[in-house]
């Protein structure tokens, strides 16, 4: 195992009724008015809005609301946001929604008090933040992204074309609620989309170095087969609690750094979809969808010995009678399949690219990973969205 340092500042609330039982104790902490910030109006259709007001008001809290965060929240979203949580002295942002709102919220946390150009010091190349952010909390309305647990904002500037995300410590929310019954409106395709999401967090730690014995391999093994078994069941039953509460849950331990202690990280395919996102504004989970089975068929013959354990122990693929390339390939394929048996895109024509799409543009604009089995090339990239197409 490599070596880490492992910090999480942020405190989870999980279970249903948790914004009624833990807000009202958790708002007494900080002062001054409430920026309640939301995206289209999702939250006042799940009950997470009426839970949320109901506190607020019986704290005798004064509201401010800023809505309409878009999903692929922008730089322009980001300073509207903070130059309203100036203007109105806001001392809490409360976020509540999925991680485009969560990611908005961390951005305007810091641009709320800091005075210099934020993108180019913070999200055009990684920052320091040595001074305090405007306190956040959220409440998470769909499982995926596990935004709640960490200081990871991807933010996009639709100026430059440039959708980037930095983690930054001191952007973690100060407390998270998980209430897995706001999640049981969830379309199925962000069902799908975010559920596929979280697998793909996970896929992205473990197919990294080292390939010995660790357990953040093997509790990711654990979180891909659970998302493997609650995703469609959710599909079935959008109210099946036991799947919901799962897929939340699994969505915070993909990204709260616990599973990432210890590993290199590939994340090539985020970086690959980021900027997909840029130019299409394409839905962050299918965009990973597209990418993953066409990228790890170009890389499973340099990362052979895990890409054989993930058949095996992820796909439960008998490993008798099959080379170790033949029994990589096979759970490779099994997790195509699995993309298409939840609904989820194969092409990148299904996320709005056409003939007229430049994706050679987009190939170039692409981050290059270094924690990958194999390390891209641009005109690698480029191939791999051709094979997309
Ligand atoms: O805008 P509203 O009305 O709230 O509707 C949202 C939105 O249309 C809807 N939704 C949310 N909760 C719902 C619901 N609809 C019905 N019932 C509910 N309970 O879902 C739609 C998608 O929401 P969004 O927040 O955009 O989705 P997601 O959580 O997938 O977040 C995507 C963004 O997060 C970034 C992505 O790049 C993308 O910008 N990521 C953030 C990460 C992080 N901070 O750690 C890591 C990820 O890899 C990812 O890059
Ligand atoms: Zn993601």
């Amino acid at each position: 195992m490599n070596k880490f340092v492992f910090e999480n500042s942020t405190k989870v609330y999980f279970g249903e009724g948790c914004v009624k039982e833990h807000l009202p104790r958790l708002l007494a902490e900080y002062r001054g008015d409430v920026m309640l910030a939301y995206g289209g109006g999702s939250i006042k259709r799940n009950g997470a809005y009426e839970d949320i007001m109901e506190v607020l008001k019986g704290a005798g809290r004064n509201v401010v609301e800023f809505t309409g965060i878009m999903a692929n929240p922008t730089y322009a979203k980001v300073m509207e946001g903070a130059a309203l949580a100036r203007a109105e002295r806001i001392g809490l942002i409360l976020g509540a929604g999925g991680g485009s709102v969560m990611d908005c919220c961390k951005a305007i946390s810091l641009a709320a008090v800091y005075d210099g150009d934020v993108w180019s010091e913070f999200w055009a190349k990684p920052g320091v933040i040595d001074f305090e952010l405007l306190p956040l909390g959220v409440v998470v309305t769909v499982a995926g992204t596990g935004s709640e647990m960490n200081g990871g904002a991807v933010i996009t500037n639709e100026g430059l074309k440039v959708k980037t995300g930095r983690d930054y410590p001191a952007c973690n929310p100060k407390f998270a609620l998980l209430d897995p019954a706001y999640t049981y409106s969830v379309p199925a395709k962000q069902t799908a989309s975010g559920g596929f999401d979280i697998l793909s967090h996970v896929m992205e730690t473990y197919f990294s170095e080292p390939n010995e014995d660790n357990v953040s391999d093997d509790i990711s093994e654990a979180l891909m087969k659970s998302v493997i078994r609650n995703l469609p069941a959710a599909l079935k039953d959008p109210k099946d609690g036991v799947a919901r509460s799962n897929l939340l849950w699994a969505s915070t331990m993909g990204e709260n750094r616990i599973i990432k202690l210890g590993k290199r990280m590939d994340f090539e395919c985020h970086q690959m979809e980021h900027q997909l996102g840029a130019y299409l504004n394409c839905n962050h989970g299918e965009g990973l969808a597209v990418l993953h089975p066409v990228y790890y068929r170009h890389i499973y013959r340099d990362g052979l010995p895990k890409f054989r354990r993930f058949a095996v122990n992820v796909w439960g693929i008998p490993p008798e009678g099959k080379s170790d390339e033949e029994l990589a390939l096979a759970g490779v394929e099994a997790l195509a399949k699995f993309i298409g048996d939840i609904g989820l895109p194969a092409t990148l024509r299904q996320l709005g690219a056409n003939e007229e799409t430049d994706l050679e543009r987009i190939a170039d604009s692409c981050a290059i990973s270094p924690g990958s089995y194999r390390r891209m090339t641009h005109e690698e990239i480029l191939k791999i969205f051709e094979e997309c197409f």
